[in-house]
């Protein structure tokens, strides 16, 4: 039985099971914005179970100050970069290297955003500059990072990476709009970038589908509160929650999961296997 930890403020996990899973890891968590981000529940979910961490976001989102909160309770650093600029990574990863004394045993990749989705432009008519950004932010930012990781050699070996995604990468949610693409992209990247950095360094890379969930960017996309209870219905364990989300990226963190690579994780109650729930069918009928 481990301990809850309450430092400023705020908890450091939600119940009271720590298995010191991290004993001894070192990480890097990017795309901490406020209590509400599945980054921020996995900070404090990698920290509990004995990981020392630094944080990363964009300097726009480090001016809104939230992220100080969460860097006193983890005592953690917190180094800018904005994941579309390969000299702010670099300057990331000299940086945590410094901080640490070597490299990293983790990094959760934690980052989207859409300008189609934020300007609520249909699909069909997205603005290609637009598109462009949510490439870049949320998918290409993966390669990246993991180029940048592989220059400066920051990633240990048997190290692990996972990226966050949403299963419109591979069914259509229509308003999820041109994030599914990039989820694909970033799903396709996890794939490729697992091949070579586990031939090369023996580091894993994985990404987990998670279900909506109520933070910034999922309410950003249009609907939500309707397709979030349409997925609770449609979930036989209902919907995970952040805390949840958190503990199963501790997991793939630890060594417990040494051989898990280039996998697209369901993290999501059972909804992808669904085919439909007497719940549904009832509110059909209404
Ligand atoms: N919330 C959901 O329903 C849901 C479901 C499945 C997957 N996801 C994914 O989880 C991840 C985290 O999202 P969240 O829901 O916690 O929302 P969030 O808004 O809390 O996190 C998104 C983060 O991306 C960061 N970011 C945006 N542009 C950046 C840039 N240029 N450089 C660096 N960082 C940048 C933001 O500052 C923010 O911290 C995303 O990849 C999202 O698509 C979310």
């Amino acid at each position: 039985m481990g301990l809850v930890g309450f430092i400023n403020g705020i908890t450091l996990k939600n119940y009271n099971m720590t298995y010191n899973l991290l004993k001894g890891k070192k990480g890097i968590i990017f795309g901490a914005l406020d209590e509400k981000s599945i980054a921020w529940k996995v900070a404090q979910h990698c920290v509990s179970e004995g990981a020392e961490i630094v944080l990363s976001n964009a300097p726009i989102a480090l001016r809104m100050g939230e992220i100080n909160k969460l860097a006193d309770a983890c005592k953690a650093p917190i180094f800018a970069a904005d994941v579309t600029n390969s000299e702010d990574i670099d300057k990331l990863f000299i940086q945590t290297k410094e901080h640490f004394g070597g490299g990293v045993d983790f990094v959760l990749h934690s980052i989207g955003m859409s300008p189609n989705v934020r300007k609520s432009i249909h699909y069909t008519e997205s603005n290609y500059d637009f598109m462009h950004k949510t490439m870049d932010i949320s998918a290409m930012s993966l390669h990246r990072i993991l180029q940048a990781a592989m220059k400066h050699d920051v990633i240990n070996e048997w190290g692990s990476v996972v990226a966050l995604t949403y299963i419109a990468a591979q069914r259509v949610f229509p308003d999820y709009n041109d994030m599914a693409d990039a989820k694909a992209l970033l799903e396709g990247i996890t794939r490729s970038f697992g091949y070579h950095y586990g031939v090369k360094k023996r580091v894993r890379i994985n990404t987990v589908s998670q279900s909506p969930t109520r933070t910034t960017a999922g309410s950003g996309v249009k609907g939500f509160d309707g397709f979030i209870s349409y997925a609770e219905k449609m979930s036989p364990l209902g919907n995970a929650t952040a805390d949840q989300c958190a503990d199963y990226v501790v997991s793939l963190f630890s060594d417990l999961t040494r051989m898990v690579t280039m996998q697209n994780l369901f993290h999501d109650g059972g909804f992808s296997f669904t085919g439909v729930t007497p719940e549904v069918i009832e509110q059909m009928e209404k």
